[in-house]
């Protein structure tokens, strides 16, 4: 990434110009009171000091299936490929294709997020009332619950390292029960893809915050891998196995 404002803000100016025309005509004084698109402005220059500051070498992907698919064209070991929230399958499915020769375990309650996330998207967001996938490729394996019940289970059954691991389930509480109870299987070289790292007003109270807490806990080294300037998503490398005592 360059040195100057210009190169550093190139990122994340689609993110930036998909504001413009709702700002055009608004005059300054409604702008500084609408607090929901000052909140959004901030987050995006927030974003864009953070991938100035941290993904020199990171590559950008562009888009969040793009992000996805190449994550997964770059693992390089033997490993369970996972993904925590799963909803209709979308982001499921693509995995289950990129890993024909893998089982891919989805884990999800289908209720929805378990507590409030952001201004618009309080506790029950992304619920298909309890309704699972039905067309799923083969190689899917679902484990149906919240994660704090149905990890253990996983964990007891499977002594595999995890080569990559998605986390699209937007919570701080979340992120966190799956990279805390996953500790002792990620290794130097796994893969983790976050659906919701950065760019949206509150960002660095969820995902972004699980994983700093993660990598301070078990002491992991890692690089920003690859980010989506167009979303939110981030990929990162572990460079180093969690230190589980
Ligand atoms: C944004 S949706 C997933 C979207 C999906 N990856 C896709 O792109 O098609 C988030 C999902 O996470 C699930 N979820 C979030 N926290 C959870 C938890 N603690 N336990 C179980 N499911 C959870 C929700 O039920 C919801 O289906």
């Amino acid at each position: 990434m360059g040195d100057n404002i210009a190169d550093g803000l190139s990122p994340v100016l689609p993110e930036l110009s998909g504001l413009l025309p709702d700002l055009r005509g608004m005059d300054i004084a409604s702008l500084l009171t609408d607090y929901a698109r000052m909140a959004k402005i901030l987050s995006v220059m927030d974003a864009a000091r953070f991938l100035e500051e941290n993904f020199a070498s990171a590559q950008n992907l562009g888009g969040r299936e793009n992000l996805l698919r190449h994550a997964c064209c770059s693992v390089a070991m033997d490993g369970d490929v996972l993904e925590f929230g799963v909803m209709g399958g979308q982001t499921l499915a693509i995995l289950c294709d990129e890993f024909e020769d893998r089982p891919v375990h989805g884990f999800d309650s289908f209720r929805g997020l378990p507590e409030d996330w952001t201004h618009d998207s309080p506790s029950g967001t992304y619920s298909t009332g309890g309704q699972v996938p039905t067309d799923l490729p083969s190689n899917a394996k679902l484990h149906i619950g919240l994660f704090e019940d149905t990890l253990p289970t996983y964990l007891a059954d499977s002594d595999a390292p995890v080569a990559l691991l998605h986390i699209d389930s937007d919570l701080y509480s979340s992120a966190r029960t799956a990279l805390f109870g996953l500790a002792p299987r990620l290794r130097a070289g796994s893969l983790i893809v976050f659906d919701e790292f950065l760019n949206y007003p509150g960002w660095r109270r969820h995902e972004y915050r699980a994983f700093m807490e993660f990598v301070e806990a078990f002491d992991v080294e890692f690089r920003y891998f690859s980010f989506a300037s167009s979303y939110l998503s981030v990929a990162v490398r572990l460079d180093s196995a969690p230190k589980v005592s």
